[in-house]
């Protein structure tokens, strides 16, 4: 049975980092968050002149997992650990900060020496009790390492950054079962996709206007369809004109306590209050100069 649309929801212009203009999907005040997830973030599109690329600087994070999908342009990340890296256009790269780590996450060098686009994603998964102390761990996946999938017809195309579709498995290792698609659909293609009953589900459309569930219900470029509860699958159709891009994204809840400040999540204050004392006391380390 396909989900019903309960809500359509339009996402909120806002400043992130050192100035990086974002489209917040989630949390905003028509939606806290949609559990397991906390928050949904689209970077740009922004065109940067040469020199005034920016992005954010370091930052603690605990208890969650950050996703990065990069569309264009580059992000260089550093962390506490030692770890560093970039995340090129149709690079995932997910970040399970568990117990903690200060990381940066700013314009590649070339991004920000010559100037051009940045485009992306930033979505955060919320970590059970159990896992929330784990060590951080980071899985990249390179764009031609992202598996993608595509129906017979070949007018709809899904890259899967998690989870499964159209017989094509993720990369990635989730410790909750996600879902993750970006789906490529043309005009006049629909697509069903199944969605594990127990899953929360959301659609968010950047690029074209889509056509989601069994209504047909229209949700324009940036904006946020949120699927009923009951049902395995999800209709997604373009009726526009042109090429629709849209994530489709979702995961079997928690059902557990959130606690959130800033950069962390936690079950209770008590935890959320440690994180902070952790973090000032410098037990989640410092980027080592560069
Ligand atoms: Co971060």
């Amino acid at each position: 049975m396909q989900r019903r649309v309960s809500q359509v929801i339009k996402s909120v212009q806002g400043m992130e980092g050192a100035g990086v203009p974002i489209r917040r999907v989630f949390p905003t005040a028509a939606l806290e968050d949609v559990d397991p997830f906390l928050l949904l973030d689209h970077l740009g599109p922004i065109e940067f002149a040469p020199g005034q690329a920016t992005g954010f600087p370091d930052h603690p994070h605990r208890g969650f997992e950050t996703v990065t999908y990069v569309l264009e342009g580059a992000m260089e990340h550093r962390d506490s650990q030692g770890n560093h890296g970039i995340i090129g256009p149709g690079d995932v790269q997910w970040m399970t900060a568990g117990s903690g780590l200060v990381h940066s996450e700013m314009p590649g060098a070339e991004l920000a020496k010559n100037g051009g686009r940045l485009h992306g994603f930033q979505l955060w998964v919320n970590l059970p009790r159990k896992d929330k102390m784990v060590a951080p761990r980071y899985q990249d996946v390179a764009a031609a390492r992202l598996p993608v999938a595509q129906t017979e017809a070949k007018d709809v195309q899904v890259k899967v950054i998690a989870g499964e579709s159209l017989g094509r498995h993720a990369a990635v290792e989730t410790r909750t079962p996600i879902l993750f698609l970006h789906a490529t659909l043309q005009p006049g293609a629909s697509v069903e996709q199944p969605v594990p009953a127990n899953y929360s589900a959301f659609a968010y459309v950047f690029d074209g206007e889509g056509r989601v569930g069994p209504e047909h219900t229209r949700v324009p470029e940036g904006h946020l369809a949120v699927f009923a509860k009951s049902g395995d699958a999800v209709l997604l159709s373009n009726s526009a004109g042109v090429p629709l891009n849209v994530l489709l994204i979702g995961g079997a809840p928690l059902g557990e306590p959130v606690a959130r400040y800033g950069p962390f999540v936690m079950n209770t204050k008590a935890e959320l209050y440690q994180a902070f004392e952790d973090y000032q006391n410098g037990r989640m380390g410092v980027i080592a100069a560069r």
